[in-house]
Parts: structure tokens; sequence; C-alpha cells
């Protein structure tokens, strides 16, 4: 096992998530701070996600028996303490020179689940070998992007694999990357050092000249982009399961459903990828009435308190990850701020539930919501202990 990264204390005075991000615009420099906290074109995607959860009201119940409450929760066959995971987020060192290492182990002190971006600064190897062994960890998951060379990605899975992962999470989101237009303004690019290193050791990808009128978008980039086929081609190649990550039309939660993936992560990368998509928090029941719980559902984007975890499990998540406000933590103070911010969420979810009158997860249902356009028959199928 490595060594535990050197622990910094959290600066006095953050109380919230938002104050860990304001902390760490002071700290990150602008290239950095235009990559983690962008989103793409307008960022109209990345205002919706926040205000989609604020402007859901909550109605709660008073005088419920609480005593002997608790965040545990069954997913994917495992038991966790809370329903609070890590969201992949690339290229971490940039962020503080721990990077994924330092998240890694706050996770596991916290009992978070992980999910290690394939474009993580840290090799995947390293990562799981620091935390496989930690008492009380949560899931550790790989993020997959389908590699245009199927002999890439076929060693990404078998790394990842051997080296202890317990699920795949394939983002389908993201062939190509969004408008970002505050990364180009600031010029954005990697600082020396960090580097995709779990991509290493393959050669670029082949680009091939393009015919006049050709695109060099469809003809070039993503002439091999991934399609439902590699979907299952994949499922053919690991014994992991395999999450969907980045869907948000019922239909193709449905023929996800079809395939019978493990589970989807509803998300729309954070803003980071078309822009004006509705918020997760708006999508998330349409796709939970569509499927009738055939499958556990997680929730990404804009999630920065305790009463957003709560909204997401009512509208039918199972759990949410959190991408941005772990990242500003770990800027502020590596793995201990990482820790704080995670901390932070789940006693805020703890204040919640108590407050809503719901002592379990499985108490948290559209009832707590106050909003005469939602159907009152929660649909979801939680796992809750
Ligand atoms: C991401 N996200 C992401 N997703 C993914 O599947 N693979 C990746 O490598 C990355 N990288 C990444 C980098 C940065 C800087 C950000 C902010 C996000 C998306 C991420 O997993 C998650 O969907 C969002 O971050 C959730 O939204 P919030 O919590 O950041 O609002």
């Amino acid at each position: 096992m490595s060594a535990l990264p050197a622990l910094a204390s959290v600066p006095a005075g953050l109380v919230n998530l938002a104050d860990h991000e304001a902390q760490a615009r002071t700290r990150l420099d602008g290239n950095a701070w235009a990559y983690f906290s962008g989103g793409a074109a307008d960022e109209l995607t990345l205002a919706a996600n926040r205000h989609g959860w604020d402007t859901l009201q909550l109605l709660p119940r008073v005088l419920q028996p609480l005593s002997g409450g608790h965040t545990r929760v069954q997913l994917l066959g495992r038991n966790l303490a809370h329903p609070i995971l890590l969201a992949p987020v690339a290229f971490q060192r940039m962020a503080h020179p721990d990077g994924e290492l330092a998240t890694a182990h706050a996770a596991a002190a916290l009992g978070a689940g992980l999910v290690l971006s394939t474009q993580s600064s840290i090799a995947l190897e390293t990562v799981a070998q620091a935390v496989l062994d930690e008492p009380g960890r949560g899931p550790l998951w790989f993020q997959l992007y389908l590699q245009e060379d199927r002999a890439c990605t076929l060693d990404l899975v078998q790394r990842a694999e051997a080296a202890g992962y317990e699920a795949l999470v394939l983002t389908v989101d993201a062939p190509v990357h969004g408008a970002r237009d505050r990364e180009r303004r600031a010029g954005f690019t990697l600082p020396v050092g960090v580097r995709a290193v779990n991509l290493e050791g393959w050669p670029p990808a082949f680009l091939p000249k393009l015919q006049p009128g050709q695109s060099a978008l469809f003809d070039g980039l993503l002439r091999r982009a991934p399609t439902w086929d590699d979907v299952s081609w994949l499922q053919t190649q690991t014994r992991l399961p395999i999450l969907l990550k980045g869907v948000l039309h019922p239909e193709d939660a449905r023929q996800a459903a079809g395939l019978n993936v493990a589970g989807l992560v509803i998300s729309n990368h954070g803003g980071r990828t078309l822009d004006t998509t509705p918020a997760t928090a708006a999508v998330l029941p349409r796709i939970a009435d569509a499927l009738g719980g055939a499958l556990p559902l997680l929730v990404d984007g804009g999630i920065r308190r305790g009463t957003d975890v709560l909204k997401a499990l009512a509208l039918g998540a199972s759990a949410v990850l959190v991408g941005r406000p772990y990242v500003y933590g770990l800027a502020n103070a590596g793995a201990m701020g990482v820790a704080h911010v995670l901390r932070l969420l789940r006693d805020e979810l703890e204040i919640a539930m108590a407050l809503c009158g719901c002592r379990e997860l499985a108490q948290i249902s559209r009832d707590v919501l106050w909003d005469p356009t939602l159907s009152k028959n929660s649909t979801a199928s939680h796992q809750y202990e």
C-alpha cells in the first residue's frame, strides 16, 4: 500500500460546498479554474443543473420516529454507508499534486464510492492499490471511454479488472468535447507533468486524410464513434457490471435496460458537453417513470447540498455523484479537503432526512416534494437496508 499523502488542514471558515468553491477559486490558476469550473458554450445547462435542485421545494413531515436512523443503501449488491459517490473527473493533479490518490484516500475514509476517470493523472493500478484493502471503503469503479482501437479499450478493461475495480462506468455522452468557450478563452493547456497516464503507450488516433467536402468531425474524429453495438460488444468482454453514464432520453434509458446494463447515471456531464439540455433534476423523474424501477439510477450535476441529495432520492435515484465540489476540496486541502466536502454533504443529508421526518432512505419518496405537477407515486425500486 502506498503512503498516505501529506495531510493539509482545511482552511478555517469553510462550512459548505459553496465556501469550498470560493476558496478554490483563489487557489487555482486561471487555466485550471477554466477547466474545472467551466461548462459548454453559454453554460446554460451548468446553471440549469443548480437551478433544478434549488427550485424543488420540500414538504416535511413532523413528529416522525427518528431514532436509529441511518443513510445506508445497497447498490449493485454492496452495502454502502451512504449514497454519495465521487464522479469521474479527469486530470486531478492539476488541482493538487496528490491528485486522484488523495481523492481515493478520502473516499475510502468516508465510505464513499469512487469512480476513477479513464483520463486520471495517476495510473489506475496505483489508485486501486492504495485503497483496495481499506476497511469500510466504498465501491471502486472505473469510468471507461471507448477508445477508437478496440485493443486499447480491452487493455484498459483488463487492467481495471486485474487492479480490483468492481464495475465499469461507460460514459456515452461525450464522443466529442463540447464547445468549451471558457477553456478556449483561457487558452487552456494541460500543465507539464499532468497527463492521461492510463492511455500512454498507445499510438495517437489515426486521422485519415480528408477528401474535399468531408467533415473533419464526422469523417475524421467521429468516423468510429461508439454505438449501441459497442456496448453489447463490451458486455461480452468483461465480467464486470457496466453502468452507462450520460443518459438523458427515456428511449435511451429503455434501450439500455433492454441490454441489461447494471445501472444508469443520469448526467449531462456537469454541463460540459451539449449546452441547453435540461437539468438532471428535471430528467430524472421522467426516466424513473419510464423504467419503473427496472434499473438502479444514479444522478449527477449541480448537487451541492444534502437537500439536493434527498431530492434526487425522492425523484427516483438510488445514489448521487458529485464532481466539481470535491475537486475544489482537493485544491483547498488535498485528501483532507475531499474528506471535508464529503463529510459536509453527508451531515447535511442526515439533517435534511431528520427534518423531513425520514429516518431511512427508503422513506424518502416524492411525498417529500412540494410540486403539484409531480405524481405522488414513487416508482423507484431502491434497495435500501
Ligand atoms: C468531468 N466529468 C467527467 N466525466 C467522465 O465520465 N469522465 C471524465 O473524465 C470526466 N472529466 C471531468 C472533468 C471535469 C473538470 C469535470 C467538472 C467533470 C463529468 C463528471 O463525471 C460529472 O458528470 C459532473 O462533474 C457532475 O456535475 P457537477 O457535480 O460537477 O456539477
